[in-house]
C-alpha cells in the first residue's frame, strides 16, 4: 500500500503533507502555456508523435511555476536523491554533455563532471532531464535511456526505466507499440543537433503532486471536479559531441474545476478526449474509474 497523503499542492510530494497550504501562499495552479494544451485531432483516438520545431529561445520557459518547481526539485535532490537521480555506469560522458548544454543555455557552468553535471543542471531548471546514449548496432543506432534526474514522474519509477530502449520504457502505455513505437524510434534516430523538437502529453490524475512515482491502488477522490489535468511539455535535442539525446519533461497540474473555466471550447475538447480513450488507455491514464462521471459532469456544464 503506497501512502498517498491527500492535499492540493502540486509542489509537495504525493506522500507528504504540505508545510504551508497553498491557499495561504496565494498560489493558484493554472497551466501557463496555451500552446501545450491538448487538442482533438482526427475522428478517433490515436497516439501521435506530434513533434514540432523547438525555438531554442524558449527551450526552458520562465513562468510563475519556475521558482516553486525548482525549490521542490532541489529539496528532492537533497533529501531523496536515490529516488530522483539514476544512471548507468556508462552514462557519465553523455550526461555531462547534456548537463553542460543546459547550464550553457542559462549562462552558467559547473566544475563537477559526469552525472553530477546533469544533477547541477537539473537544480537550475524546472524541467526533468533524461538522457539517451547513442550506441552503434546492426540496425544502425541504439538509444538506451541511461541517465535521468526526474522529480515530476507521472506514476512511473525512474530506476525501473534506466538501461531500457523506448519500446520497453513505454511498455505500460497501452497501444504505444501499435500506434507510434516505430515512429518514435525513427524520430529519435533522425534527430539532428540543429533541429530540436518539442511535444506535449496530457492525462487526468486524482492527486496534484508533480512528484508521483506510484499509482494509488484505489480512486482517491469522489467527484470529477476534484480531479487534476496534468500536461507535460517535452523537448528533444541531439547532443553534438556524444550523439546522445537529451529529453526534457516539464510537468504542470491544474484542477479540472479551474480548467472548465477556460470556457465551453475547453470543456468540449476535454469531453471528447476522455470519451474517445480506448478502455486500456483509460485504465493506463487512471481515467477509467472516473470516465462516466467526468463525461456526465462536463455535459452538465455544456447544457
Ligand atoms: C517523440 C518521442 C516520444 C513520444 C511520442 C512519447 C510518447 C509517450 C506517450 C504517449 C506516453 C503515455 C503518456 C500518457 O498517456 O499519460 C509516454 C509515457 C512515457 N514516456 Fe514517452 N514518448 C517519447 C519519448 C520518450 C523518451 C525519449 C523517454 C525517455 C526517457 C520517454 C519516457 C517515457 C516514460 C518513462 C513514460 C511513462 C511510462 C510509464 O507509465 O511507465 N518517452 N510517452
Amino acid at each position: 500500500m503506497t501512502p498517498f497523503v491527500t492535499h492540493s499542492d502540486p509542489f509537495t510530494p504525493f506522500d507528504t503533507a504540505p508545510s504551508k497550504p497553498s491557499v495561504d501562499t496565494g498560489y493558484v495552479a493554472r497551466i501557463p502555456h496555451d500552446e501545450i494544451l491538448p487538442q482533438v485531432v482526427g475522428d478517433a483516438f490515436r497516439h501521435r508523435v506530434g513533434t514540432k520545431p523547438l525555438d531554442l529561445h524558449r527551450w526552458f520557459v520562465r513562468d510563475p511555476d519556475w521558482e516553486p518547481t525548482i525549490a521542490m526539485k532541489r529539496a528532492l535532490i537533497d533529501e531523496r536523491r536515490n529516488e530522483v537521480v539514476c544512471h548507468r555506469d556508462d552514462a557519465h560522458e553523455v550526461a555531462q554533455e547534456a548537463g553542460e548544454l543546459v547550464l550553457g543555455w542559462l549562462g552558467k557552468s559547473t566544475s563537477n563532471i559526469g552525472i553530477d553535471t546533469l544533477v547541477d543542471a537539473a537544480r537550475e531548471v524546472p524541467d526533468d532531464l533524461t538522457v539517451l546514449r547513442s550506441m552503434p548496432s546492426e540496425a544502425g543506432e541504439q538509444l538506451p535511456f541511461v541517465a535521468g534526474v526526474v522529480c515530476s514522474p507521472s506514476r512511473w519509477k525512474l530506476s525501473e526505466k534506466i538501461g531500457h530502449d523506448m519500446l520497453t520504457v513505454h511498455k505500460p502505455v497501452a497501444l504505444y507499440a501499435e500506434h507510434i513505437g516505430a515512429a518514435v524510434d525513427t524520430t529519435l534516430t533522425r534527430l539532428s543537433p540543429d533541429k530540436p523538437i518539442w511535444r506535449s502529453n496530457w492525462t487526468l490524475e486524482d492527486h496534484p503532486a508533480l512528484f508521483q512515482p506510484y499509482s494509488p491502488d484505489k480512486p482517491l477522490v469522489e467527484h470529477p471536479s476534484e480531479l487534476w489535468i496534468r500536461i507535460e511539455r517535452e523537448t528533444l535535442r541531439r547532443l553534438p559531441r556524444t550523439r546522445g539525446i537529451l529529453f526534457t519533461i516539464r510537468g504542470f497540474q491544474e484542477p479540472l474545476s479551474s480548467w472548465v473555466n477556460r470556457g465551453p471550447e475547453a470543456v468540449r475538447t476535454l469531453r471528447e478526449l476522455v470519451f474517445r480513450l480506448p478502455d486500456a488507455l483509460a485504465r493506463y491514464k487512471s481515467v477509467y474509474d472516473y470516465r462516466a462521471a467526468t463525461i456526465t459532469w462536463l455535459d452538465s456544464l455544456l447544457a
